[in-house]
């Protein structure tokens, strides 16, 4: 498939990056972008090479918001009819493999609620994040009133989607919004290091921790605990937990396969 709206690359035929491509508009998401983004994701997804994703930007926006160009004329029933927004968004959510969110300057609205679709966000120091939505009468829709209050709190949330007020890199880490703050000139060189690291670790281990750790944001906690157990019972029927330990005891490099 041929891209226009995003860039797509591999780095050590492990590590699939997507970097979103609509300089001219700050890459606010349209309709064609976010079709790519799913396409390009699943296409990593079901590459059996390909072990970590990272979604990027450019320096001065990983994306800033939904194209309101594309929405400023909706009716009630274009965008409910249409399950706007929704619809093509959600693809991100199958993704088994980990997707990490490598984000520079702006994040606002849907370019926030994207990056914490992802499954942890590795921030530049320039970034910032906002749902400033509701300057243009409209509140966030792609998940920004739920996904931020799980990350930050409901007060910095309820500050964030009311005030409209951006939320700067060093705040964003001490919320807990992100997972770690690199120089802007570090930013692929970091994420790039972090998601080599998670494509090396056994396979089954990465997608059993990612469904539990998800787990945790969609059940209560004695659900979610059982959920966790089971998956960890499952391991032992993994020929990587074998290794992983017998490596362990024997003091050598584990040689994983991934099953
Ligand atoms: N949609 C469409 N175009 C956008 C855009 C967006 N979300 N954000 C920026 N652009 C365009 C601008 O219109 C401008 O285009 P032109 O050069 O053709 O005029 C270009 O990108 C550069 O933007 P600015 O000139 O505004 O750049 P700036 O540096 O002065 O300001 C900014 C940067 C503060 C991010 C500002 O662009 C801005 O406020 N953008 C809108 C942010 C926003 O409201 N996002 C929420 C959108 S709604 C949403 O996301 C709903 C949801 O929950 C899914």
């Amino acid at each position: 498939m041929t891209y226009e709206a995003i860039e797509v690359r591999t780095e050590a035929g492990k590590v699939g990056i997507v970097t979103l491509n609509r300089p001219q508009a700050l890459n606010a998401l349209n309709d064609q972008l976010m079709d790519e983004l799913g396409a390009a994701l699943k296409a990593f997804d079901a590459d059996p090479a390909i072990g970590c994703m990272i979604v990027t930007g450019s320096a001065k926006a990983f994306a800033a918001g939904a194209d309101i160009s594309a929405m400023a004329k909706f009716t009630f029933k274009d965008s409910y009819g249409s399950d706007f927004i929704t619809r093509n968004w959600e693809t991100i959510r199958t993704i088994r493999k980990p997707v990490i969110a490598a984000v520079s300057g702006f994040a606002l609205g849907g370019g926030c609620e994207l990056a914490m679709m992802c499954d942890f966000i590795i921030a530049a120091d320039n970034a910032k994040f906002g749902q400033p939505e509701i300057k243009i009468g409209i509140i966030p829709g792609a998940g920004g009133t739920q996904r931020l209050p799980r990350a930050v709190g409901k007060s910095k949330a309820m500050d964030m989607a009311l005030t409209a007020r951006m939320m700067d890199a060093t705040e964003a880490e001490r919320s807990g919004l992100v997972s770690r703050v690199v120089a802007l000139d570090k930013l692929m060189e970091e994420s790039l290091a972090v998601a080599l690291t998670i494509a090396d670790m056994p396979r089954l281990a990465v997608l059993a921790a990612k469904e539990s750790v998800n787990r945790a944001f969609e059940s209560g906690l004695s659900d979610g605990v059982m959920f966790e157990r089971r998956l960890f019972h499952s391991m032992f029927a993994t020929h990587d937990q074998k290794e992983g330990m017998d490596a362990f005891l024997g003091k050598r490099k584990p040689a994983f396969k991934n099953e």
